[in-house]
């Protein structure tokens, strides 16, 4: 019948691009969490209930099980706004026939230009001078001061050679890096493109003058930055991270950071989300912080969301999603 909407979808956030909601709108009635500037998990349970067919997982918070029993037998598929799923329960779902899509490749640029961005900053202390032009005390007649690292001639260590791994490898290899190594679970043929050299960890942490992490958060990730790695790695070291703020132990960096075991950190992830204003990570001079800006460019974020909604509708017409879980 004319005008009549085949699906409805909840969709967990009021701030998703508008394309990707007319889209959807198209052939779906949508339940849309009105609160801003962040729905609660308590709010978007209070949304579910067991008529949706599917679910546009716009939100930090957990999609698990208990999400999945609100929503019964109907939902056929979750499609969460983000390359990252740690906080999904995908095999629960999948059990229970549910796809469930994310979405990765549209922000590969995006958060490799972050992590370029982060590293320079803290390599050459870019909000450090910011916070002494604005504190009166610049002191550029001493030819010593606020010196930093250089990226030109450095050893650069990523830490998980996929997608947004690679978009890193690529944007630093122009400045001139002497040598690009990388861990991982296996050497990869993309490493071997880019002139990278697959290591162990521990060889990463020795030889690195630069450390990207750009690894998933899961199990065996989860605090692969301890006080023991921190213990590894070069006094003169400066580590990034643009993947999930649980990958570093945040006691154990703090303390490298203080002590001197590395020189300096740039972090676009960490925990938690928000980070407050009087955490001791913001009182650190050597340490750069954004709020979890990787993926947070126009057009990246419409993309996001458009291939979530394709996930979505794919999933909803039985054919192939574009981007699976
Ligand atoms: C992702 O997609 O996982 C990013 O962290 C979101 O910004």
């Amino acid at each position: 019948m004319a005008g009549m909407k085949q699906f409805k979808i909840l969709v967990t956030h009021p701030e998703i691009p508008s394309v990707a909601i007319r889209k959807l709108e198209e052939r779906c009635e949508l339940v849309i969490c009105p609160e801003v500037p962040y729905p609660s998990r308590e709010q978007i349970l209070s949304k579910i209930s067991t008529d949706f067919d599917g679910i546009l997982w716009l939100s930090k918070h957990r999609m698990d099980k208990e999400v999945l029993d609100l929503a019964g037998p109907k939902l056929k598929v979750v499609a969460t706004v983000a390359v990252g799923y740690d906080n999904i329960e995908v095999v629960e779902a999948k059990k229970r026939g549910i796809k469930v899509g994310n979405t990765p490749g549209v922000l590969d640029a995006a958060v490799a230009e972050i992590a370029v961005c982060l590293l320079l900053e803290v390599a050459r202390r870019v909000p450090e001078g910011r916070n002494c032009i604005l504190e009166g005390k610049w002191e550029a007649v001493r030819p010593q001061w606020l010196l930093g690292k250089d990226l030109q001639g450095s050893t650069v260590g990523i830490v998980g050679l996929g997608n947004i791994g690679q978009a890193i490898a690529k944007r630093l290899l122009p400045f001139g890096i002497e040598k690009l190594i990388y861990s991982g679970h296996k050497r990869k043929p993309e490493g071997d493109k880019l002139g990278g050299i697959f290591v162990i960890f521990d060889e990463l942490l020795k030889q690195s003058d630069f450390i990207v992490v750009a690894c998933p958060l899961t199990e065996e990730t989860r605090h692969l930055f301890n006080a023991k790695a921190f213990a590894e790695m070069k006094p003169s070291a400066i580590l990034v991270n643009i993947a999930r703020g649980d990958v570093i132990d945040q006691e154990a960096l703090i303390s490298a950071l203080q002590t001197g075991k590395i020189w300096g950190a740039a972090l676009d992830v960490m925990t938690p989300e928000p980070l407050p204003s009087d955490h001791p990570l913001t009182k650190l001079k050597n340490c750069v912080l954004a709020p979890h800006l990787g993926s947070a460019t126009e057009k990246t974020r419409a993309a996001m969301a458009m291939l979530a909604v394709d996930n979505i509708l794919a999933a909803l017409d039985g054919s192939e999603m574009p981007a699976p879980l």
